[in-house]
């Protein structure tokens, strides 16, 4: 794909590419919303420097790419708007948020299309984001299994953060109030969805949220679900992104998961967020 408006530079071999030209302060034009567009389904995350820009920015430029999905009360901030997730780490913090592999609200009946999220503090070394390319994870199953998966479906949920909580772990800022109308959710999606956009098949099951199969138990699951954990996540499928102030990534939750790195211990890191609505994985 060439690019008339925006400079597209990957910054690996399966996924990721850096844009350059694009001011996101400013009301974009339609055509520099569509080569960005297409940038993301091209590269499945792409990444901006020094983009130095409000909430409300933020919220314009997501909604160049459709609805902004609102979060559940205990997440919202005070007189913000009802989309934006704050993203924090404090000094005497010891979870982030996001730290296992995973596809944003994958426990929804209607997970993100995707997400971006902007850096306002960052520690002096470490917090790197890994995003990791699943068509590829498809794409390098055996036809036997790509069989094997083909209808079969699984259950996601939320539970990793009571688990945390009932295990007497301290959950990442942000979600200590998790409170009973949000608790639990569960969706069942495709092991393997179709993007609707590209048309090409990409695995969806997730670390953080997928429970188990559809109709089988945790145990009876575990075995391939582990198996597809470790297979989508290889370093072969991924990039790495490291943070500066004003840094911008948008990922693509329907063919991409990410995991924020947890190690920074001691320092504050701090990010704004705003999601693109999706529609059901088929
Ligand atoms: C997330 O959205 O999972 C957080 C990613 C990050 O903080 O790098």
């Amino acid at each position: 794909m060439s690019y008339q408006h925006i400079e597209v530079r990957p910054v690996a071999g399966a996924i990721g590419a850096e844009i350059f030209g694009a001011d996101l302060r400013e009301d974009l034009a339609d055509d520099v919303v569509s080569e960005i567009r297409q940038a993301l389904l091209d590269n499945l995350v792409i990444f901006f420097r020094e983009q130095d820009i409000s909430d409300d920015d933020l919220a314009r430029f997501g909604r160049r790419f459709g609805d902004l999905a609102a979060l559940p009360p205990h997440r919202q901030v005070p007189g913000k708007f009802p989309e934006l997730l704050i993203v924090e780490k404090k000094p005497e913090d010891t979870m982030n948020f996001g730290w296992e592999w995973h596809s944003d609200t994958s426990h929804l009946e209607i997970p993100s299309l995707g997400s971006i999220l902007v850096a306002k503090v960052v520690p002096p070394v470490g917090g790197d984001t890994f995003f990791a390319n699943q068509y590829m994870a498809y794409d390098a199953l055996s036809d036997g299994m790509k069989k094997m998966l083909e209808g079969l479906r699984a259950v996601h949920s939320n539970g990793r953060i009571f688990r945390t909580l009932a295990e007497g772990g301290t959950p990442p800022r942000g979600t200590e109030g998790v409170s009973a109308d949000w608790a639990e959710m569960w969706a069942t999606h495709p092991v393997v969805r179709t993007h609707p956009e590209t048309g090409r098949k990409a695995l969806y099951v997730n670390e953080m949220h997928t429970e188990r199969l559809e109709d089988m138990t945790v145990e009876e699951s575990q075995p391939l679900l582990q198996f597809l954990y470790e297979h989508s996540c290889r370093p072969e499928l991924t990039c790495r992104f490291q943070w500066r102030v004003g840094s911008i990534a948008f990922w693509d939750n329907r063919c991409a998961q990410h995991l924020a790195l947890n190690d920074y211990q001691g320092h504050h890191r701090l990010m704004h967020r705003v999601q693109v609505k999706g529609t059901p994985p088929r």
